[in-house]
């Protein structure tokens, strides 16, 4: 029992400054979440029994994300000497005293890390017998870090840190990965033999290698082929290749199940969105948050969807929507501007240059053209005539209009609210309505249209439109 417990540690005291940010390092975001982020999910999936972060720079911000995300995880303050050793030493003094288990470190800024290649690794290191098994690589160009050391059988002999390396050293290829799993006593026992005596003034978790070796206990390095796994995120440069790699593997795991993504290059698909199998994805779309897709919906080109729900069979074309529910078979766009608290019901519309917000449209209704619709409930089967505009806005308070099922609301409409359109009323084009419509009428606010005989010639003579009447008239003469 005791052998097959498990904790993890994840490194974010570290300070991050090629990022030139006042964001902590960690919380940049990839694929909608923060790095950090990735990372806590990766450790929860290994189901340990504790999680412990540890932070320094940037305390509360960082802490406070970790808690907010993952609220189980145990917070360690490193202390003012550092490195990533003495990081470990301290976040090893928060596991339990009788712990005897499996300790895997992981680094808040290398968020590709996943959970079946930590498994083989701490499966292997078991089965191995191991006290200490590092995550490696082979790199063609392995500046900047620490290389494994192998004698002549290919044992390992330890790990030096490129600035501590002699020249020889710098030639080896195999790079240490900076993720681990280690034997929690031997770990702490080699800990505490470490000095900081060394280039940088760290107490480097690197040296528990030949600490650990020279005390008789197993270490070895498994490479991966999978360099992303260990990438790690120092610079913006590395935060959009990083971020670019995920969304690479998120767009491919959602077409091996069965979505059709038609280019994945401009797709933009966060760790959280769910896609049901055949959908379809057209170019330059974004599906951002808690977004989820159902069957046969098709979405963009052009489109960013933010914490949406999208029925199956909905039509989405080259629009903007957030925090709404797109019905079962409604069609969206192109060019609709949709925001947080819409609803659009089954089969409903909502079309080209159309702002709604805070609004249900409901089932089977349409408002097809160039309105904008706020704060407003429409019923069933109605439809909203081109170049409506709900004036929810006082200038002071915001109020509601309800519309009724199988109104027809004629084109060019102002709806003063608070105003209520009974079921089944019209309304004439260009009617202002600033009061309540009963069921069933035909509500009308414009004045009579008056045709004035002769005042283009009489007030604008010697022009086009005035010629061009002359003309017609002279026509109809003739003709008579
Ligand atoms: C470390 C390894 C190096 C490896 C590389 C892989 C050591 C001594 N070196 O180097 O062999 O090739 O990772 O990326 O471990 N951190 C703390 N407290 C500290 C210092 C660092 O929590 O005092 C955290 C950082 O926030 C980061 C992680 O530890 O998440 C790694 O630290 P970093 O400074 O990036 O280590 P490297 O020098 O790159
Ligand atoms: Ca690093």
């Amino acid at each position: 029992m005791a052998e097959h417990s498990l904790a993890v540690i994840i490194l974010a005291a570290g300070q991050g400054t090629r990022m030139k940010s006042t964001l902590p390092k960690v919380l940049h975001p990839i694929g909608g979440r923060s790095l950090i982020a990735h990372v806590l999910d990766t450790a929860a999936g290994l189901q340990p029994e504790q999680v412990i972060a540890v932070v320094r720079h940037e305390r509360e911000r960082v802490a406070g994300a970790i808690l907010e995300h993952a609220g189980a995880t145990v917070i360690v303050d490193q202390d003012e000497v550092p490195g990533t050793g003495r990081a470990v030493e301290q976040a090893l003094a928060a596991l339990p005293a009788e712990f005897d288990g499996t300790v895997v470190v992981l680094s808040g800024d290398v968020p590709l890390i996943d959970v079946a290649t930590l498994e083989s690794l701490v499966s292997g290191h078991r089965e191995q017998g191991r006290e200490m098994t590092i995550l490696s690589a082979i790199f063609e160009n392995p500046t900047g870090l620490g290389r494994i050391l192998r004698d002549a059988s290919g044992a390992m002999t330890g790990i030096v840190e490129e600035k501590d390396a002699t020249d020889t050293q710098r030639k080896i290829t195999e790079i240490n990965g900076g993720i681990y799993v280690f034997a929690r006593r031997s770990l702490e026992a080699a800990l505490a033999q470490i000095d900081t005596n060394n280039a940088q003034a760290e107490k480097y978790l690197t040296d528990a290698a030949d600490r650990i070796l020279a005390g008789g206990g197993r270490v070895d390095a498994v490479s991966t082929r999978d360099h992303w796994l260990i990438a790690g995120v120092n610079d913006r440069v590395q935060l959009s290749a990083v971020g670019r790699e995920l969304n690479a593997r998120t767009v491919e795991a959602h077409q091996r199940a069965g979505v059709t993504i038609q280019d994945p290059t401009t797709t933009w698909i966060d760790a959280d969105v769910s896609i049901d199998a055949d959908v379809v994805i057209l170019p330059n779309t974004y599906l951002k948050g808690a977004t989820s897709i159902a069957s046969g919906a098709e979405i963009g080109p052009d489109t960013t969807l933010v914490d949406c729900e999208v029925r199956e069979g909905a039509r989405i074309r080259r629009s903007e929507v957030t925090l709404a529910v797109i019905g079962a078979g409604a069609e969206v766009g192109p060019f609709s501007f949709i925001r947080p608290g819409t609803e659009l019901g089954n089969k409903g519309k909502i079309g080209a240059f159309v702002e709604v917000k805070n609004s249900q449209v409901g089932d089977g209704s349409k408002v097809p053209h160039l309105s904008y619709i706020g704060d407003t409930e429409v019923g069933d089967g109605s439809n909203v005539g081109a170049g409506t505009i709900v004036a929810n806005y006082d200038g002071v308070n915001k109020h509601r209009t309800v519309i009724g099922d199988a109104v027809r609301i004629g084109s060019k409409n102002v709806l003063i609210a608070p105003v209520t359109v009974e079921a089944g009323a019209y309304t004439a084009a260009g009617t202002v309505v600033r009061k309540g419509v009963p069921a069933g009428s035909l509500a009308m606010s414009v004045a009579p249209q008056r045709n004035i005989a002769g005042w283009v010639a009489e007030n604008r003579s010697g022009t086009a439109s005035a010629e061009a009447a002359e003309r017609a008239e002279h026509a109809k003469g003739s003709v008579e």
